[in-house]
């Protein structure tokens, strides 16, 4: 369950919390039900989210030499920091991401998306298929954070392509060979990154006038790079696909009887980009009724909480605006609880309200398939076509094998 949970059976009973292994032989708590999962995030001081970045397959010494010739350091900076400095760097990034600053960069992202959405549907009517994932959700968070925070001046596919090693390489169940390659990918870019931090303006130079070590001003920027934008990617491409699959849902908003902004909240709700969020017990405790001792690893079912049936009135459903849909845990709780949730929301409103007519009237010739991970999804691709195009094509085409249209 551990590394594919978006794929357990959502029917199938799951204890409150129990306690599974990981590849690697390490027990992880993974805890499911809502209240208990809000009742860790709550209490920092026993449950700590220092191991929140830690490596998921410890790494070999061979690529610890890797990280190291980068002279790669993690220090606790956000989600990973219980320290004294907390509060102050995440005000710093709070005041970056801002929802008036979020608000301002509405009409720009809408009037991208539309131009996007415009070329997309004359492909489609064209009859040849379109990556959803790639064409229309990859890039666009990391274009609009590019205009609230500055970053270094990096090409967007080197950056998504930082982002992504760094989920597979702390995240994923892995071995040395991948390791090793993964850890080149992410300590070259942690050196840019070191780099811009010395020198950078904006954010970078706000935390370092606040005192901050460059060591700190680098793991604030990392982080902020990968959560601030892979996870919104991947959110996009997942809640298009399960737009996709929700007709009534799309006639809703057509009509304006569905609110875009109860579709993004029931897609943060089954449909989150991250499934799980660690703790790490720090004294001896009891959660629901189990005994947690000092050190144990808790793996928070963020996904599952979501579909917590003393929470939600149909849980498995796609019901913007039903009883509970709000109330998620798809972005924490607590003093660590996501500080770009205002703008996660307002990213996938603009896509919702421009491009889920795209979907009518497509078929699905790829879902998107998400790699082993403990937390993120990842989505890879996400291929549609127009039925009616795709039909016409086949009458007119000659009978000939290659002519028939092929599945991606
Ligand atoms: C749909 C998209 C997103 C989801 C589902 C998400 C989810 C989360 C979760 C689960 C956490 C950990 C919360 C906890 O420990 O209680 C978190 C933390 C964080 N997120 Fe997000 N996030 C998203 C987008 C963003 C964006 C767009 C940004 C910034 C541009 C961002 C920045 C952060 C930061 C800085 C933290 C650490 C906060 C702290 O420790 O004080 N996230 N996010």
């Amino acid at each position: 369950m551990l590394f594919r949970s978006w794929a357990s059976e959502v029917e199938a009973p799951w204890p409150d919390v129990a306690t599974v292994t990981d590849h690697v032989g390490v027990p992880h708590l993974v805890v499911t039900r809502q209240a208990l999962v809000r009742q860790v995030l709550a209490d920092p001081a026993t449950y700590r989210p220092d191991n929140a970045l830690d490596a998921v397959t410890p790494m070999p010494v061979t690529a610890l030499r890797v990280l190291a010739g980068h002279r790669f350091r993690l220090p606790p900076t956000l989600a990973n920091n219980s320290g004294a400095s907390h509060p102050e760097i995440r005000s710093i990034v709070a005041d970056a991401l801002h929802p008036a600053r979020v608000a301002a960069q509405r009409p720009w992202l809408t009037a991208l998306v539309r131009d996007r959405v415009t070329r997309l549907a004359a492909t489609l009517d064209a009859g040849a298929p379109v990556d959803l994932h790639t064409e229309l959700a990859a890039d666009l968070p990391l274009l609009v954070l590019a205009r609230l925070v500055e970053l270094p001046d990096a090409p967007v596919g080197a950056v998504k392509e930082f982002a992504r090693a760094a989920l597979e390489l702390f995240w994923a169940p892995l071995d040395a060979d991948r390791q090793q390659a993964l850890a080149t990918e992410v300590g070259r870019f942690h050196r840019v990154l070191r780099d811009f931090a010395a020198t950078g303006g904006g954010l970078a130079a706000e935390l370092r006038a606040a005192g901050h070590a460059p060591d700190v001003v680098v793991g604030a920027l990392f982080f902020l790079l990968v959560a601030g934008q892979e996870t919104t990617s991947q959110f996009l491409t997942l809640l298009l696909h399960r737009l996709a699959g929700e007709p009534s849902v799309r006639a809703g908003l057509r009509t304006g009887e569905v609110a875009v902004a109860d579709v993004v909240e029931e897609g943060l709700r089954l449909e989150p980009p991250i499934v799980t969020w660690r703790r790490v017990a720090a004294t001896d405790s009891t959660l629901g009724g189990t005994v947690v001792p000092a050190g144990t690893s808790l793996v928070l079912w963020l996904a599952r909480a979501g579909r917590d049936p003393a929470v939600v009135e149909a849980p498995d459903e796609f019901r913007p605006g039903q009883r509970g849909s709000r109330r998620h845990v798809a972005f924490g709780a607590g003093a660590h609880r996501c500080v770009g949730d205002v703008l996660a929301r307002m990213e996938a409103a603009v896509v919702v309200a421009e491009a889920a007519p795209l979907l009518d009237g497509v078929t699905v010739v790829r879902a998107p398939w998400c790699p082993d991970n403990l937390t993120f999804r990842m989505p890879d691709a996400f291929v549609v076509r127009s039925v009616e195009r795709a039909m016409d094509q086949q009458h007119d085409a000659p009978r000939s094998p290659e002519a028939v249209p092929r599945a991606y």
